[in-house]
């Protein structure tokens, strides 16, 4: 006879959440056990949680019932929270999010760094809680994840959705109606290109059988108010192709940039694909303290342009330049950093790991008429070496911005070799930026800590780090 092997799922009733914990979830405690919390729960509440996850020190589950609302819950403003993974804390207070976020820096330099500090500066809120981004893609998909009242109407469920990937799953796409993340004309033109396909009965891309035509969009809506739009497709259906971006030049005179991709491979990512510039300009255009920057349909740029624009100061304020220094700008991007600072520095190196977007750096300088700055493309922990600081000089000042693994180890070495004057380190994960932090505190102390929230009802934080040399 086969064994049931169906286990029964473990409940732990009425748990008082204590407090936030890592990667956006929750905490309680079930006998001195912590068990960390998935789902819409906020510190205060008393909840069910069902656990999915047994390990020795801790348990790991989802809330099911919530008993008691915490004080610090607010009204989520968007219909599609709860099912959607984008903005996983409109249901707590701002100022809530940013308390944690602050007390998430402190921690890690505390716990993880244990490195002395004067003290984190007051995290500077976004001053847009919605509305704050200005780039979203929307996948076109046959796969729709279908919502509890979905399936509760009884009513025929549609296929087709335009939206966003459910959280942990690839193949489904919950259908989005109103997005509160980005300015319109986002969502007016998200519905406009699904509703034009639905009438002339297009395909929407299978993300598990890879077939389809109409495949996603990406919406960019820049400071300036210029506007991006690129929609990839699965098949070369030129016709049609047409046919849509003729629609939209004429339903949204509003896109200044117009692109479209036909991409039959198996992953949606264009970086290796053809895009078709079909009107306006290649690019668009975003403005800080009249520098302009170009961002085309593959450059990187800040989702949050208003935020950006402050991190950025706080980085050039830190960085105290005079006129006379040599910048290194590590982890450049499209050398926004690197432009940003370059009229108060002698010359700014920058260096990057993607050629494009070393490419549009060049581009940011001369468009600006930046004469000071050089940019090479490589992997830092390759090209930040003995070799590289003799042929293009030792850094006065070292200003990095890492992706959220942080700083290699060898990196953190040539950095200690090189041994700037001062370093501002900007970072999009505290964690990694205290364990670098330690490795430079050798030689460096810490001068300023500021905490800068790009990301509105998100658990992410961005933190700025002024490190000194120490007197000798
Ligand atoms: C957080 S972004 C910094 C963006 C830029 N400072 C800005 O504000 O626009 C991190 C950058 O590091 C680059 N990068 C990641 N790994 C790298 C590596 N091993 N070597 C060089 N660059 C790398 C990424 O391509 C990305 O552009």
């Amino acid at each position: 006879m086969r064994k049931n092997k169906q286990k029964t799922p473990v409940i732990l009733e009425n748990l008082r959440v204590e407090d936030f914990a890592a990667e956006g979830k929750c905490l309680a405690r079930n006998d001195g056990q912590v068990i960390f919390i998935e789902g819409e729960v906020a510190p205060g509440d008393l909840v069910d949680v069902r656990i999915f996850k047994t390990k020795n020190s801790f348990r790991e589950g989802r809330a099911i019932a919530v008993h008691e609302f915490s004080n610090v819950r607010q009204e989520p403003r968007c219909q599609h929270f709860g099912t959607c993974g984008g903005c996983k804390w409109q249901h707590i207070q701002y100022e809530t999010q940013l308390d944690f976020k602050t007390r998430q820096v402190r921690d890690s330099l505390d716990r993880l760094a244990k490195v002395p500090h004067p003290g984190i500066l007051p995290i500077i809120g976004s001053a847009q809680e919605y509305g704050y981004r200005n780039k979203l893609e929307f996948t076109f998909s046959s796969n729709r994840w279908y919502t509890d009242a979905e399936i509760a109407s009884g009513d025929t469920l549609e296929r087709r959705a335009a939206g966003f990937h459910i959280p942990k799953r690839f193949d489904r796409i919950l259908d989005i109606e109103k997005c509160h993340l980005q300015p319109e004309p986002s969502n007016a033109i998200r519905l406009a290109i699904k509703a034009y396909a639905e009438e002339r009965d297009w395909t929407f891309y299978d993300l598990i059988k890879h077939q389809g035509f109409i495949r996603n969009v990406v919406i960019r809506t820049a400071s300036t108010g210029q506007v991006m739009v690129i929609v990839q497709f699965g098949e070369p259906q030129w016709e049609a192709i047409n046919e849509l971006t003729r629609y939209l030049q004429e339903t949204f005179p509003m896109i200044s940039s117009l692109h479209v991709v036909v991409n039959e491979k198996v992953n949606d990512t264009f970086q290796d694909q053809d895009v078709i510039h079909v009107s306006g300009t290649p690019y668009i255009e975003e403005q800080m303290e009249g520098l302009i920057y170009r961002v085309g349909p593959k450059s990187f740029y800040q989702t949050n342009s208003d935020q950006a624009y402050t991190l950025y100061k706080i980085t050039r304020d830190y960085a105290q330049l005079k006129g006379d220094e040599l910048v290194y700008d590590l982890y450049t991007g499209t050398g926004t950093i690197a432009n940003f600072v370059a009229r108060q520095a002698a010359h700014v190196v920058g260096i990057e790991y993607v050629p494009s977007a070393v490419e549009d750096a060049k581009v940011n300088s001369e468009i600006n008429g930046i004469s000071n700055t050089s940019f090479f493309a490589g992997d830092m922990k390759k090209l930040l070496r003995a070799e590289f600081f003799f042929e293009h000089g030792k850094p006065d000042v070292i200003i990095t911005d890492p992706p959220r693994a942080g700083m290699d180890a060898d990196v953190v070495e040539a950095i200690i070799a090189a041994a700037p004057q001062r370093i501002v380190y900007v970072s999009c994960n505290p964690a990694t930026q205290a364990r670098d932090v330690a490795m430079l505190s050798e030689l460096y102390e810490v001068k300023a800590v500021q905490p800068v929230d790009m990301f509105p009802h998100t658990h992410h934080v961005e933190n700025v780090m002024w490190l000194e040399k120490k007197a000798q």
